[in-house]
């Protein structure tokens, strides 16, 4: 057999390769740790945080296992967030970070200092209702209402970046059934005679969905 392709060289040539890998991921994972060791771990014991939350700084202390979720309800008793699911699922924990709909059941608190926590609490009260919340209301559009606020937090954010959004962007924003199409629709100041070039996929929509 020749020398160069013998079977004797052939495994010394894959051995040397394993061994040079092996040592490569070596060195990458002792990069890795280095970097973590720059890094100063937190807990198990709680840790003092300040978060942003509906426009006033609020101090607390927490275990960096909590959820901000867990701190809107439990510690700050801003209950109008709604825990359902637990796992980025259902969206009853809608909040808006920096104007984003974020679950909140999916975001640790410890990772929240410095960022615009919104609640359904600062978008509105009972006597000064958005014209969203309003909607909501005039078009009967609670279903069991448990997680409404989450429909509420979520197209807020979209009415706030597209005051005008199509049926597709209100679908997109939310799993809307007919009476919640209609409420969106109502809440973005369209009449329905304005509608056009929509209302014809609007009215399809609310047929099926009836
Ligand atoms: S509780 Fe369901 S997505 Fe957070």
């Amino acid at each position: 057999m020749d020398d160069q392709i013998s079977r004797r060289n052939f495994l010394r040539g894959v051995g040397v390769s394993a061994i040079a890998g092996a040592a490569a991921k070596a060195r990458a994972a002792a990069q890795s740790v280095e970097s973590f060791d720059d890094q100063k771990p937190l807990g198990p014991e709680p840790v003092e945080l300040v978060l942003e939350i509906n426009g006033s700084s609020r101090a607390i202390e927490v275990e960096p296992r909590v959820t901000l979720l867990d701190v809107l309800r439990d510690r700050f008793q801003l209950t109008g967030t709604k825990e359902v699911c637990d796992r980025a699922t259902c969206g009853a924990c809608t909040v808006l970070v920096n104007g984003q709909p974020t679950y909140a059941c999916m975001k640790l608190a410890v990772e929240m200092p410095g960022q615009q926590i919104t609640t359904i609490e600062g978008i509105g009260s009972p006597d000064n209702l958005t014209p969203l919340q309003r909607a909501f209301i005039e078009c009967d559009a609670m279903m069991c209402g448990y997680c409404t606020p989450g429909f509420i937090m979520s197209l807020t954010a979209l009415f706030r970046s597209s005051p005008n959004p199509t049926l597709t962007e209100i679908k997109k924003a939310c799993s809307a059934i007919s009476a919640g199409a209609e409420v969106m629709l109502t809440s973005s100041g369209q009449q329905r005679e304005q509608r056009t070039p929509e209302k014809k996929e609007f009215e399809e929509f609310r047929g099926r969905a009836e």
